[in-house]
Formats: structure tokens, sequence, C-alpha cells
């Protein structure tokens, strides 16, 4: 039995009918940009994500570029964010010309460590960017707390984390601007890249329509110089589609999470709560000796990954940013084991992947 790390074609097969339908509607009416199903998702997107508005972007990378370029935020000015992530999150940081400080992340979780923010502040810090990694939120009041009494914008990286609430509050409405990804194998996902920024700052929705449609309101007038970084109309057609099934697909990830919590109990994620609850983007798992254990179980046709195998300050990108150890950031990058989860698995795929596992790594 092969078992992917994700499977989009079992998901496209169960919705098929729908995806074809709405594709070819877009193939018929020709507006392939900014066509209507782009303005009919963003006012659905925003209400799921409990904002005012959402502006489709091209990827989740643009999505925070947009949002720092829109509050003017540039060369000169610092922005904190975990030293455990994804590169994209440290990109659209120095894409809009500014400097990425690095914060350690929590031995339990991967989140941005509130504890350790206020030492990274400076006069020339203007954001802090918490990464929801995993779909799980991070600790946002204490976030919060810190960034108003400094007076610094809070940008969610909610680019795995569709759907996830934190106090009962959907990712996206957690700070003063969100950015979501819409990369094929996200929880919520399109049929190439998409991206989207979510707030209920009217300015800065205003400012984003503008700057993600080369700087123009009208055409061939250009306000300022922006960027050609637009939702397509076919993948807000497909996403459209999609955000209908999002919560039951969350609530599956959910489910084959709790089994897998069951059935390693030494080896899972921090429990869910009512308080945090994660959509699972990743189930990680941590594992000494993981490469020898990611190599059996791939072995065994598990699709097991690594999400990451390197902080951001052991990139070749940013190794101008390896001046001080960030070690739960570090030894996350060797031990994390990231195990199948997408909604259409069956539970004995679970039980074979939790056995596999287990028959690798001491019980
Ligand atoms: C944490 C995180 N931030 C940002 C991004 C960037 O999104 P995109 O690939 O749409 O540019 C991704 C996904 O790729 C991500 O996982």
């Amino acid at each position: 039995m092969s078992i992917p790390l994700v499977d989009l074609q079992a998901q496209y097969r169960l919705i098929k009918t729908e995806i074809d339908q709405a594709i070819q509607v877009v193939l018929d009416h020709g507006g392939f940009i900014l066509g209507p199903e782009v303005a009919g998702f963003e006012s659905s997107f925003a209400s799921y994500c409990q904002a005012e508005s959402c502006v489709g972007v091209a990827s989740g990378t643009d999505a925070i570029h947009l949002i720092l370029k829109a509050f003017g935020i540039g060369p000169g000015d610092e922005v904190i964010l975990p030293a455990y992530t994804f590169i994209a999150t440290a990109l659209g940081v120095t894409q809009a010309g500014a400097t990425p400080v690095l914060v350690d992340v929590r031995t339990d979780d991967a989140l941005i460590n509130p504890a350790l923010i206020e030492n990274a502040i400076t006069s020339r810090t203007k954001a802090i960017l918490p990464v929801h990694l995993y779909g799980r939120c991070c600790e946002m009041e204490s976030i919060r707390q810190i960034a108003s009494k400094y007076d610094l914008k809070v940008i969610e990286d909610a680019a795995q984390a569709h759907g996830a609430t934190y106090r009962g509050h959907r990712a996206g409405s957690l700070g003063h601007a969100a950015a979501f990804s819409f990369y094929p194998g996200k929880n919520l996902g399109c049929y190439g890249d998409g991206g989207a920024v979510v707030t209920s700052d009217p300015a800065l929705s205003e400012r984003l329509t503008l700057l993600r449609n080369w700087g123009s309101r009208k055409k061939y007038h250009h306000e300022e110089p922006g960027l050609n970084s637009r939702l397509d109309t076919i993948q807000a057609a497909v996403l459209n589609v999609k955000l209908q099934y999002l919560d039951p697909w969350n609530r599956l990830r959910r489910s084959w999470a709790a089994l897998y919590d069951q059935l390693l109990p030494n080896y899972g994620q921090p429990l869910n709560s009512p308080e945090n609850e994660s959509v699972y983007h990743i189930y990680a798992v941590r594992v000494r000796d993981r490469d020898r254990v990611l190599i059996n179980l791939q072995g065994q046709g598990i699709g097991a990954g690594v999400h990451y195998p390197f902080p951001l300050h052991k990139l070749e990108a940013y190794k101008h940013l390896d001046t001080q150890s960030f070690p739960e950031s570090e030894a996350w990058a060797l031990e994390e084991l990231s195990l199948p989860i997408f909604a259409e698995l069956q539970e004995e795929q679970v039980r074979r992947v939790a056995s596999v596992f287990i028959a690798q790594v001491p019980c």
C-alpha cells in the first residue's frame, strides 16, 4: 500500500464536475484577468476569515511583500519573524527591501516564541510577522501586546492556516493583515500559484488593490510603481468551489491527526484545544535519527517529508543572518518528520503509517 504525503488527484476526483464547470465558465466569458470570480472569491474568503476585505494576489510570497509595501515598510526597516519557517516568509520581507530579524521558536510547537520577541526589537523594527506553522496559530495575545507596546504592525503569515482558530477567531483576523497562499498542496489550494491578503483595514486594502495592479486604478493612470500580482480568474474559480469544502476537509484532517495522536502518543504535536484549533496543514513528529526513519518510511511506500530541513539562517540565501544560534529552530530542522495528512486519507492508511513509523523508533 503506497500512501502519499498529500493526494491532490484524490481530491480532484471528488469535485471534478464542479471544478470543470467553474473553469469552463471562465473560458466562455474570457475575463481571465480580474474577472468576476476574483471579486466573488475575495468577498467569500474575507467573510470566511471574519475580516472586512480580501485582495487576491499572485502568491503568498507576494502577499507578504505587498502588505509591507502597502504599510510603507522597506529599506532601513526591520521585521521580526521566526528562524524556523519556509523561506518565503523571509523572501517577502527582503523583496520589500526590509531586513528580516530572526527569533527562535518554541520546543513544543515550532511557533515563534513570544518571550524572545522584545529582545529583538530595535528602533528600526516596524512589524512582527508570526507564522502559523503547520496550521496552528501563534500565541497571538502576547504578540499583540508586545506590538501595541512598541507600536508595531502584526502581519500574520497564514499560508498554512486556512480556517485555523485562536480563541474563537480565525487566522486572517488576528493582526493588522494576513498573507495567505493557495499553492496547490495547501488546505485551500488552487491549480497553480495564488495568494491573498486579508485585512479589516480599509486604507490598506484600497492601497493593495492599487499596488497589485501596476499601481493603477484606471487604465494607463499609474499612481505609483506597483507589481503585476493579481489572483488569476481561473484560480479564483477553482477556489470558489473548494472554499465550500474547506471546513469539512479541515474536520477530516483533525480526525486523522487525532488518530495519529492516539497511535503515536510520544511523538505527536501538542494536543489540539478549542482555544487554539489547528487545521493540520502538516502532521509533524519529532524523532532522533530523522533521516534514517524518513528513508525507511519512504522505502515502504509512505510519502513522509520534512518541513523544513534548515532554519532560515542556515540557508545559503540567508547565511548573513547566521550571526547567533537559534537552538530550538536548529533542533526542529534536525528532527522534524511530516507524516501523510489530507482529508481523503483512510483509517487503515493512518494505522499503517503509524505502525511502520513505530517499528522504526523507540517507543
Ligand atoms: C509559511 C509559508 N509562508 C509563505 C508561503 C509562500 O506562499 P507561496 O508559495 O504561495 O508564495 C508558504 C508556502 O509556500 C509558506 O508555507
